[in-house]
């Protein structure tokens, strides 16, 4: 059992030697340092958003529009934030979110968010997109849990090639995003010509995977710009249906999650498809815009299908507040995105740790501050609509 409010007399204990932490401890201020200090290319395509942004807005909105209404006298002093989530617990119900192509932020990337939250002790979702292979974010990772997230590739042979190695590097779920069939219209990289990809960043698992390899005339070192194309052009199926899913159980024995899921019918879907859980998000409004902000969708998907799979949140999670709010609403662990991004691009393996002790700590001390000892004791009746 973690002490995680513990993070908080370390800082002032810190104090007392001179020292102040190096990012701040409200982790809504991130995104301002982060494009205060880093360059324009990588920060825009973290910040950025399909169309002007409203969908990030609503995500924000749909939080701030729960309130919290704490209670008294309930003797908080041992608590436990541990949750059971996709047949294993958890010490504290937040992950780190999949985010690929890391190395715009930091050079080291994935290695470095992976060992912060083997260190920490929560799980990493590795990208599809990364820009480190599997294999060696697995080793960076050592005994840390983690969870492979699958851009559904439409050659099957690569799709089946990328399971296999999830696996064998000891990923123990797979999440499959169903959001990103194609990619939206994002202005801020629209505006700066910029994408990754084509300059070969965030296609790392598949320069390495024998079953894309195979489909080149030359190694991607020889030719760059003809394995960009083939990337593009498996990045990702339109054309995927519900009964495609049969595949995807076929060739992974473990937990399959479905990242995307906004409408309560696609929640009962995954849940009549034998889905071990789903991801309630709108991708951080980077691919719809004008959708509906993930947390509005949450209490209805929760109420239909939380008896049935395991429900997960993310889009808009900042402060601890924020992932007490959305427990409240029947998700059991959230992913948080964007503010370790930025962390990581501030400040490396140390800034991810920074985020995730920061919003670990707070979450604590407002679920023990609004009478809760565990995760799981906080529900819809704890919240009020403002
Ligand atoms: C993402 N996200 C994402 N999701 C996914 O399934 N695979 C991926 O490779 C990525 N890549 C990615 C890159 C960047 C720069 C961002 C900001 C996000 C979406 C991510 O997993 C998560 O859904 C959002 O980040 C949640 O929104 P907030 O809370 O970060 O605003």
């Amino acid at each position: 059992m973690t002490d995680w409010a513990a993070f908080q007399y370390e800082i002032y204990l810190n104090g007392l030697l001179g020292k102040v932490p190096r990012l701040p401890t409200d982790l809504s201020r991130l995104a301002e340092i982060a494009e205060a200090r880093l360059p324009a290319g990588p920060y825009g395509y973290v910040a950025g958003n399909a169309g002007g942004g409203k969908t990030e807005a609503a995500n924000r909105e749909a939080l701030d529009r729960w309130r919290i209404v704490p209670r008294m006298l309930r003797d908080v002093g041992t608590r436990d934030l541990s949750v059971e989530v996709l047949g294993r617990r958890l010490p504290a119900p937040v992950a780190l979110a999949p985010v690929g192509v890391l190395s715009i932020m930091h050079p080291d990337a994935e290695t470095a968010a992976a060992r912060a939250a083997a260190e920490v002790g929560v799980p990493f979702t590795l990208s599809s997109a990364s820009s480190t292979s599997m294999e060696d974010v697995a080793e960076a990772s050592g005994e840390g849990e983690r969870w492979f997230q699958l851009y559904w590739p439409k050659d099957r042979e690569v799709t089946k090639s990328f399971l296999r190695r999830a696996k064998e590097s000891g990923y123990s779920a797979l999440l499959v995003t169903l959001d990103t069939w194609l990619l939206s219209w994002r202005p801020r990289d629209l505006d700066q010509a910029y994408l990754p990809f084509l300059h070969g960043i965030g296609t790392e698992n598949y320069f390495t995977d024998p079953a894309f390899l195979a489909g080149l005339a030359k190694p991607p070192v020889e030719d760059l710009q003809a394995a960009v194309m083939h990337f593009v052009g498996m990045f990702n199926d339109p054309t995927k249906t519900w009964d495609d899913l049969d595949f995807i159980r076929e060739n992974w024995d473990g937990p399959i999650v479905l990242k995307g899921v906004l409408h309560p019918d696609d929640a009962r879907r995954a849940a009549d498809a034998g889905m071990d859980g789903i991801v309630v998000s709108n991708h951080g409004g980077r691919q719809v815009a004008g959708a509906i902000g993930a947390a509005d969708a949450l209490p209805a998907i929760a109420e239909a299908v939380g008896d049935r799979l395991d429900v997960l949140f993310d889009s808009g999670i900042r402060g601890g507040e924020d992932t007490a709010k959305a427990l409240a609403l029947g998700a059991k662990t959230v992913l948080l995105g964007r503010p370790w991004v930025y962390a990581l691009g501030l400040d490396g393996q140390a800034g991810v740790e920074h985020v995730l002790r920061a919003h670990l700590a707070e979450l604590d001390l407002t679920l023990a501050l609004s009478g809760h000892a565990t995760a799981t004791s906080i529900t819809r009746d704890d919240v009020t609509r403002s």
